[in-house]
């Protein structure tokens, strides 16, 4: 583990993945060779892509972000009292946008408390909290660099003091149903009794609503969804003619997700060099690029309990568009 300085009250910490995380070439290797071809969507995040997310969230048919947004600055006083928090730890922190919300809370009751945002991109935790350190100035930022799929038991959070653990964007939504359990076990097995999690996830709706939210007119979203391929291309010095997929989301509602797919408009060979490989992809065949889980306010409950938690607040947008939880350990 390296320990480096940047500032008084802005250091940054690597954080071991507890198991041996799948790469790129392993993932390709298991999903893409055959079908039905899938491709996880951590993927989808370079540095072009995230900037394609932020670009999504602007966009008005993706209202997640928005309507989350909204909860955290209506509640976050209520939330940052209800928790009292000592350390707040963001899983997949970004750029810390929404988080300022519950900074300000914590401002505004007095309550100082240390940030442990946990992401991939540290060149984007570090300009954010250069950010943070500069308008909080009592607040101190510990950015851990890492991928918080690989478990959480590295994470150096000091023994003491109260937590509050912070999960948003309805990024649950992209596991499996058994690896989103397994996360939040992971979470649970991380909390005392006092600490809790904030957890923002989206809900099941009309089909029209939720399928606009992921094919917006403007097309960001279907760009977004391309740019894997450009990531391929780049990683494995691959040939996927980018602009020869067409973007789908469609909404399951038995399965209750939105799934992602890219779809071949005509027949081609890709050659993957980095892997020593080609593909033959048939005209109209389908990659599945993410899924995207809606919850109902049971299946949402059913789930916290049974990875322990149980449920304190919550925190619905209007007409039910997306829910924000207060969770803490249930009962042994
Ligand atoms: C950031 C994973 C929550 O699933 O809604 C947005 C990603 N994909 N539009 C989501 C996404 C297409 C987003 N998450």
């Amino acid at each position: 583990m390296t320990d480096s300085p940047t500032g008084t009250r802005l250091t940054s910490t690597d954080v071991a993945p507890e198991r041996q995380l799948a790469s790129l070439a392993d993932d390709v290797s298991a999903g893409l060779l055959a079908p039905p071809r899938w491709l996880s969507p951590k993927y989808f995040y370079d540095d072009h892509g995230s900037a394609l997310f932020e670009a999504i969230c602007a966009t008005p048919e993706y209202y997640p972000s928005r309507s989350e947004a909204g909860l955290l600055a209506a509640h976050g006083r209520e939330i940052i009292e209800a928790a009292a928090p000592e350390h707040m730890l963001e899983l997949g922190s970004g750029s810390s946008r929404k988080t300022r919300h519950l900074l300000d809370a914590c401002d505004a009751l007095n309550r100082p408390c240390r940030y442990w945002p946990f992401d991939v991109s540290a060149q984007m935790m570090l300009d954010a909290g250069a950010q943070l350190v500069a308008d909080y100035d009592w607040l101190s930022v510990h950015a851990l660099i890492g991928d918080y799929t690989g478990g959480l038991a590295n994470v150096p959070l000091p023994d003491q003091g109260r937590r509050l653990i912070v999960f948003l964007g309805g990024t649950l939504g992209n596991f499996e149903p058994a690896d989103a359990l397994a996360m939040l076990e992971q979470i649970a097995a991380l909390m005392r009794d006092d600490d809790r999690l904030l957890l923002g996830v989206d809900r099941v709706k009309d089909t029209a609503t939720l399928e606009a939210a992921y094919d917006d007119a403007e097309g960001v979203t279907a760009d977004f969804n391309r740019n894997v391929l450009r990531v391929l291309n780049r990683e494995l010095d691959g040939d996927f003619p980018v602009q020869d997929y067409s973007h789908r989301a469609v909404f399951d509602r038995d399965m209750a997700r939105i799934e992602m797919r890219l779809a071949a408009d005509h027949a081609h060979r890709v050659t993957l060099a980095a892997l020593d490989t080609t593909i033959d992809i048939e005209a109209g065949e389908e990659i599945v690029t993410e899924f995207s889980h809606k919850f109902t306010p049971d299946t949402l409950a059913a789930l916290l309990e049974t990875a322990g938690l149980t449920i304190d607040r919550h925190f619905e947008a209007e007409g039910g568009a997306y829910s924000l939880v207060l969770a803490g350990k249930a009962n042994p």
